[in-house]
């Protein structure tokens, strides 16, 4: 219930509850991967059982595309939608361009396609991750398992030439053994603490062998729907320079808060 949601999970909600709105009858809908898009996901849901609302989901992992089965939203891969009308996702840091961090839940690569394969991109977020410079959060880049260490290698080196702040690369872990992404990858991530020129390390990054996608989403998003615990929202829109101010009430329902998700 929402009484019981801390004020991040509100802001969270209240994010996602306001980009719902945004989805129209018909449109093919990317679902983005973390606690805020399960919000968003248990939203449409809420959407397409109550109001009736037609949509397709196309989900950016296995866990979104569980949770948007189990709450009644119809599954298309990506294939079969060939392009999106709208994607909604979360992100790990966000700054004045609209430039992000993404896969703290290591589903970067998959996001990544399908918000590149829509006419918008929405970033559903609390207001904690908005950064005025990207980096402080570790950024996640996916490599294949074959030769990691090398990729490490070469990715450390690279970054002596670049402007940033920490140039290490930890291999991230689940329990003890290497964390797996859907694609059966390894994730490294890499603690810069402060990127100097964000589209150049995206760039460079991605021409070291070994490295199938980064974190970085530069020139992606559209919009951002930043939620505050106390119910207020602000839609900021990078295209048209505006920015937009809301407030939603809570609303109690039990269906869609008393199995919270990620
Ligand atoms: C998943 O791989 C990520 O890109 C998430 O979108 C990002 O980590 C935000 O997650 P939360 O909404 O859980 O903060």
């Amino acid at each position: 219930m929402t009484g019981e949601l801390s004020p991040i999970d509100k802001a969270k909600f209240v994010a996602a509850k306001r980009a719902a709105d945004m989805v129209e009858d018909g449109m093919r809908v990317g679902l983005g991967t973390g606690s805020t898009a399960a919000w968003l996901v248990r939203c449409l849901g809420d959407m397409v059982r109550k109001e009736g609302l037609k949509m397709r989901g196309v989900p950016t992992s296995t866990r979104t595309a569980q949770l948007a089965r189990e709450v009644g939203i119809e599954i298309i891969t990506l294939d079969e939608a060939r392009w999106l009308d709208i994607t909604i996702d979360g992100a790990d840091e966000f700054d004045g361009d609209l430039n992000l961090i993404k896969g703290g839940g290591g589903a970067l690569l998959q996001e990544k396609i399908v918000a590149t394969a829509s006419d918008q991109m929405v970033v559903i977020a609390d207001v904690g991750k908005e950064v005025s410079r990207l980096g402080a959060f570790p950024l996640p880049v996916e490599v294949i398992p074959f030769g990691w260490q090398t990729t490490q290698a070469l990715i450390e080196e690279t970054l002596i030439s670049m402007d940033v702040l920490g140039r290490t690369a930890t291999l991230r872990m689940n329990g003890d053994t290497p964390f797996i992404t859907d694609e059966g990858n390894h994730i490294l991530d890499l603690h810069l603490q402060r990127i100097g020129n964000a589209r150049q390390v995206a760039l460079v990054l991605n021409q070291i062998p070994g490295v199938v996608e980064n974190g970085l989403f530069i020139d992606i998003c559209d919009t951002v729907v930043l939620g505050h615990g106390d119910g207020r929202v602000e839609i900021r829109d990078i295209n048209q320079g505006t920015v937009e101010h809301d407030r939603l009430d809570f609303v109690e329902s039990d269906n869609l808060f008393t199995d919270l998700a990620d």
